[in-house]
């Protein structure tokens, strides 16, 4: 029986994703390969649940709130560098990365030998008692930033929401100011404080937010009032910034927090100059300024290892999460050590925050990027997709916008190029086709007309080549 993700398709196009496939790389006249690069992997034969039981179990024990990718969903069972493999073992070439979480790639060696090792020397104690692994990985993440920032004090936690809410706590706690700031279309979690800062209506519950939370409007220099055109344009959402301080708050707020480059939100670009303003005005107001790196982190942008640098500013506290660990539920806060010493004043304890197994497999990601030149890879690979994503988007009308920096990568389908009218049905369709050809990717954006290509950053220009080409006849289906 076929996987349900390849049913419907010719037996020629199965096996050439099939078992420990070879084929040879065939080039088509536009220079893309037509089919996926060769890959000598042959995973195990899976023996497990079925696909049938597997999804029963799900629907009947599990929340009926889990987003299930595809009309025929995927049973994924084994993964390996840029590539995953379903129960049948026909393989996909990974354009999304566990959204946006496996940064060196999929059971990397050293990562998994680091984790099996701390294992079976030590798996939980908490921070209670020392522990060198923890203390050298906060040594390894700090020395990441540059010299100057001073931001080299290190608190690990599990996941994104939770560093969000750590570094709203800590501004609030540093200043003695409760107000504070995000970005409309800004996903920063979906728990406590992360999920008040969130301002997407599709991730927001008819509850309670956190009071004191505010959102300024977007500076989307596509979909935002003031286009990228516009010189000025960034100014002129910085002044909506100030306008909401001045009129929404006592004046003084505790913090502002910004992604780089908006991930859930539809790899939105912020617009030239705004972040620098955005910082400015924060400061002059009494607070701090976090950079949530949870997806633009880890050399991902390709020009920088933190996304914030790429826009000349520099943050009070940065959170990280997803890239951090390669898949190991890790995330940190880093911040200075004048602003540190605030949560001293009280007993401030996470059970698994710097757990050894995740801080081995944490700083053994950091060796990865830093010995296979993953920032470079994101760069000269990401800039590839970049150029041709560009030259479809000459060749198909419905691409609106392309855009992001390195392996952060989005492109925005819209129905008119004036009104921008969301294509998100046609956004589903090319999602679909391009799974059926073998390459999964993300979709995003509050309309869902967003399709997202971040994949793990060991993807090659053989893989980007392919992408390109299923994402042309993917198009061309419409
Ligand atoms: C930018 C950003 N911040 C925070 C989070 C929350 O991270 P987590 O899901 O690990 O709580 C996410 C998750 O997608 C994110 O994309």
């Amino acid at each position: 029986m076929l996987a349900a993700g390849v049913r419907g398709r010719s037996l020629k196009a199965v096996t050439s994703i099939g078992y420990g496939d070879n084929v040879s790389s065939k080039f088509s006249k536009r220079g893309y390969a037509v089919e996926m690069p060769k890959f000598d992997y042959k995973p195990p034969k899976y023996t497990g649940p079925s696909f049938e039981e597997t999804m029963q179990t799900r629907k009947e024990y599990l929340t009926p709130a889990l987003l299930t990718y595809y009309k025929n969903p995927i049973m994924i069972v084994d993964g390996k560098q840029q590539y995953l493999f379903d129960h049948e073992g026909n393989r996909y070439l990974d354009m999304f990365a566990g959204i946006v979480t496996v940064s060196v790639g999929h059971c990397h060696p050293t990562v998994t030998k680091a984790a099996i090792d701390q294992m079976n020397r030590l798996q939980h104690t908490t921070t209670i008692y020392l522990h060198p692994v923890i203390g050298e990985f906060g040594k390894k993440l700090a020395e990441t930033f540059p010299k100057e920032s001073n931001l080299k004090v290190v608190y690990f936690v599990n996941s994104g929401s939770e560093a969000n809410d750590l570094a709203v706590m800590m501004a609030r706690a540093y200043t003695g100011n409760f107000d504070f700031i995000s970005l409309r279309n800004g996903y920063h979690g979906a728990s406590g404080n992360s999920a008040s800062l969130t301002a997407l209506h599709t991730w927001k519950y008819p509850v309670p937010s956190d009071f004191g939370i505010k959102h300024t409007l977007n500076p989307d220099p596509y979909r935002g009032p003031f286009k990228s055109s516009d010189p000025e344009a960034g100014k002129k959402y910085a002044w909506h910034l100030k306008n909401l301080i001045e009129h929404s708050s006592p004046g003084a707020v505790a913090g502002f927090i910004a992604e780089s480059i908006q991930g859930i939100g539809g790899t939105v670009e912020l617009a030239d100059g705004f972040l620098k303003e955005a910082y400015d005005i924060i400061r002059a107001h009494g607070g701090l300024c976090i950079a949530d790196e949870v997806q633009t982190g880890f050399g991902r942008t390709g020009t920088n290892f933190w996304g914030f640098q790429n826009y000349g500013v520099t943050p009070d506290i940065v959170t990280m999460a997803k890239g951090i660990g390669n898949g190991a539920p890790l995330a940190a806060v880093v911040t200075t050590p004048e602003i540190a010493k605030t949560l001293s004043k009280r007993i401030h304890f996470n059970t698994y925050g710097g757990n050894p197994v995740s801080c081995a497999m944490g700083s053994a990601v950091l060796d990865v990027i830093r010995d296979e030149k993953i920032q470079q890879n994101a760069h000269d690979v990401g800039s590839i997709i970049k150029d041709g994503l560009n030259d479809l988007k000459k060749k198909y009308k419905v691409i609106g916008d392309v855009r992001g920096h390195g392996l952060m990568l989005g492109v925005e389908l819209v129905r008119d190029h004036e009104t921008l009218e969301p294509a998100n049905t046609e956004t589903a369709h090319v999602f679909e086709k391009a799974k059926e050809m073998g390459v999964l990717v993300g979709k995003g954006g509050l309309y869902g007309n967003c399709l997202r290509i971040k994949p793990p950053m060991c993807v090659t220009k053989e893989d980007a080549k392919f992408f390109l080409d299923v994402m042309d006849r993917s198009l061309a289906s419409l």
